[in-house]
């Protein structure tokens, strides 16, 4: 082959692959507000689930928190997406026995979907509280913005892997205007019991990864992800995060004074799904995000 060859035929394969990557279905739910229906989905649209303890609760019995937050789904797949098999095992608080929901990295929509319209559990239908388009997003969190905790969080000590004089840097620019200078402009317990940055790092440093990157729900706190924040950067956040004083005087004992509301809790097994799914999740993510910044968002 000569040159020109080569040259036509790598002109022609790139040609095929954009025409092939435009005639999929667009991707266009939104999986930054899907995050945030994943973190409390009655507080980011506004819609009340009915009294009592959702169905599938009723079905254990280790873990006794009732009303409203049973609704939620973290409070049964985790802030880690691994469910029992994770940071809310069985030494955990939190512990319920339910499974996690990181197998739906990369499955298809309807798949996905089926599990939030009752196809696959009639017990697990959410179909009355969403919307289209909230399902939509939802099932586009759930296939292509979950990650292994593990990458950035060591499982049993619940620290951060990351930098933290690098960390200091991006804090700076992302988050003192609104958290202040050591994390304590935002109280996210009460008066009586507060809960401040510094707290909820050293406590829940998974509870933290899922709201810097995403944000909270029903609020003005911006994303990390839609920022275009690394992996590298997020890390590097939460390190500083954890460097923070801790300011509600029952952290760092624990958690088991009943103190604090956000338990900590390590894993022991070890479950690394493996860079290569990361690297596919940060890709997905990537090529997702360049075709989505070229599509209207939805609501
Ligand atoms: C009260 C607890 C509870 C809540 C709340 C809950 N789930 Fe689940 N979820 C479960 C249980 C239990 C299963 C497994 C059911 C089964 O195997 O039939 C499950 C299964 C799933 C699965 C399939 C996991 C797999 O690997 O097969 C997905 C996905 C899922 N849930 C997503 C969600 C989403 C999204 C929400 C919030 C809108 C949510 N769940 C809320 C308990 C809950
Ligand atoms: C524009 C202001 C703003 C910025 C910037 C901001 N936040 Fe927030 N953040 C808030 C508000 C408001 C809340 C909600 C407090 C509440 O609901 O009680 C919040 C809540 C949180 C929570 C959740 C606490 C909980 O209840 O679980 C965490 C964690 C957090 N912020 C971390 C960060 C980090 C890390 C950054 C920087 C990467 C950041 N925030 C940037 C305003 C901001």
């Amino acid at each position: 082959m000569n040159r020109l060859t080569v040259l036509m035929l790598a002109t022609g394969m790139a040609l095929l692959l954009v025409v092939r990557t435009s005639a999929q279905e667009p991707p266009n739910g939104d999986p930054i507000a899907g995050a945030r229906l994943y973190d409390a989905w009655y507080n980011e649209i506004d819609r009340m689930p009915p009294n009592g303890n959702h169905p599938l609760w009723e079905t254990q019995t280790a873990n006794n928190r009732t009303g409203v937050s049973t609704w939620r789904c973290v409070s049964c797949h985790g802030w880690d997406y691994k469910g029992a098999a994770g940071n809310y095992g069985p030494d955990s608080s939190e512990y319920t026995g339910f499974p996690g929901v990181i197998d739906m990295v990369g499955r298809s929509e309807s798949e996905v979907r089926g599990w939030l319209d009752g196809t696959m559990n009639s017990s697990h239908d959410f179909s009355q509280f969403f919307s289209a388009s909230e399902v939509k997003n939802l099932v586009t969190f759930l296939r292509t913005r979950l990650l292994d905790t593990d990458l950035l969080i060591d499982p049993v000590s619940g620290r951060a892997f990351g930098a933290v004089g690098r960390g200091h840097e991006l804090y700076q620019d992302q988050c003192l205007d609104c958290h202040g200078e050591d994390g304590s402009a935002v109280n996210f317990g009460s008066a009586k019991n507060p809960v401040f940055l510094g707290d909820m790092a050293q406590q829940d440093a998974w509870r933290l990864l899922h709201k810097t990157r995403f944000g909270q729900p029903n609020s003005d706190m911006p994303s990390a992800d839609q920022l275009g924040s690394s992996l590298q950067d997020l890390s590097d956040i939460l390190a500083y995060a954890q460097s923070l004083p801790a300011l509600n005087p029952a952290t760092g004992d624990g958690g088991d004074s009943g103190g604090l509301d956000y338990s900590q809790q390590g894993d022991t097994t070890s479950i690394v799904i493996g860079a290569i799914l990361i690297a596919a999740v940060v890709m997905g993510g990537l090529i997702l995000n360049s075709i989505q910044r070229g599509t209207i968002q939805e609501d």
